[in-house]
């Protein structure tokens, strides 16, 4: 299969960990220091290819491409561009890459990223696949979160809302599961628990998880807080949403019960998942997560521009070509020309785009 030569990120686990450290501690220099970063980017473009809607993913990328000096492309309606003819991700990311120096990409379904990197003729960046993952988000998070608690080990970390679908959830808990002394509580209902291979990952790692369903009970015991709208986007039918829609919400009686330096932060947008009073306690750092979110996509242009990082093989795996991955919702279920590639775990196959799990007949 052929692997390609660029620091492309898909997963957090393409860099190494010392490396997320050296992306957050350059994006504390971005912020100090501006004026040494203004133009590091000059005569670079970044095309941005969002096939869903964001604002804060897309707008932060470009602000921090604008501020570095470089230029940007790209659609954030396909609508609007030749998908809408029936062009494939591989065509036009193959495209794309011709023209640009670095490629952002959200899309709706599992493992699409990773499969526009496999084309692309420079570095993509997941800007969230599906329900699936959302590393830059990630990446924000561990700033914040060193920002603000001054240290990413010893944390009790409470996670509530859609932690099946919710792909920042699935980033971040992997992500502190490489840090020692994280202990997680997973706050949701039955319906919306977190994929049994992240629960798999915590325990690899040795971290201890509960889960619980009633927020009341668990934000006493929390350091931090990482509320997640209900993802209605991800359901089968309006009915299976409106049975999970406003289960939880913090306001500020549940927050009299939280410690006195508990943090409270949600990847945003929100719903009706904390209410507005809770915007005005010191511990609520939602927006300023979201401002962190430009700094360290600064950092993570530069450093891929700068090719400060270590290119990791894109796929592990091995090609199946008469196993097909289960998961609807995985991009090779609409790109039939895809390997069909899949890491052997003793039988128990898992697909490299989307994780998804079957056993080996
Ligand atoms: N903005 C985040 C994401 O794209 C969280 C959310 O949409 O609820 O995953
Ligand atoms: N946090 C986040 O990804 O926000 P957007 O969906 O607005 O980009």
């Amino acid at each position: 299969m052929n692997q390609s030569r660029f620091p492309h990120l898909i997963d957090l686990d393409n860099y190494p960990v010392s490396c997320w450290n050296r992306i957050t501690d350059l994006s504390i220099d971005i912020k100090r220091n501006p004026h040494i970063y203004i133009g590091a980017c000059s005569g670079k473009i970044m095309g941005t290819l969002f096939y869903e809607p964001s604002t804060r993913t897309q707008m932060s990328f470009q602000a921090a491409m604008l501020r570095l000096g470089g230029g940007i492309i790209g659609f954030d309606n396909p609508a609007n561009s030749s998908v809408s003819k029936g062009e494939s991700i591989k065509d036009t990311t193959k495209i794309a890459s011709g023209y640009s120096d670095i490629i952002v990409m959200r899309h709706p379904l599992e493992g699409s990223v990773k499969a526009a990197a496999m084309t692309s003729d420079c570095p993509v960046i997941n800007a969230g696949d599906g329900g699936h993952l959302h590393p830059t988000q990630t990446l924000t998070d561990l700033l914040t979160l060193r920002a603000e608690k001054g240290t990413l080990s010893g944390l009790t970390v409470g996670f509530c809302g859609d932690l099946k679908n919710g792909r920042t959830v699935h980033s971040l808990l992997k992500a502190l599961s490489c840090y020692k002394n994280n202990k997680f509580v997973l706050i949701s209902t039955n319906e919306l628990k977190v994929p049994t291979y992240i629960k798999d990952r915590l325990s690899a790692s040795n971290k201890e998880y509960t889960e619980a369903s009633s927020l009341e009970e668990a934000i006493p015991m929390l350091d931090v807080l990482y509320m997640t709208r209900i993802q209605r986007e991800r359901f089968g039918s309006p009915e299976e949403y409106e049975k999970q829609k406003h289960v939880f919400r913090l306001d500020g009686k549940k927050m009299k019960l939280a410690k006195k330096d508990m943090i409270v932060m949600h990847p945003l947008p929100r719903v009706d998942e904390i209410s507005a009073e809770v915007d005005d306690d010191p511990r609520a750092l939602y927006f300023k997560q979201a401002n962190y979110g430009m700094y360290v996509r600064m950092s993570l242009i530069l450093s891929v521009l700068n090719e400060d990082i270590k290119t990791k093989p894109l796929f592990t795996g091995k090609i199946y070509p008469d196993v097909y991955c289960r998961n609807p919702k995985c991009i090779t279920a609409s790109e039939p020309s895809l390997p069909h590639v899949f890491r052997n775990h003793g039988g128990v196959l898992e697909c490299e785009y989307c994780d998804e799990r079957l056993l080996l007949e």
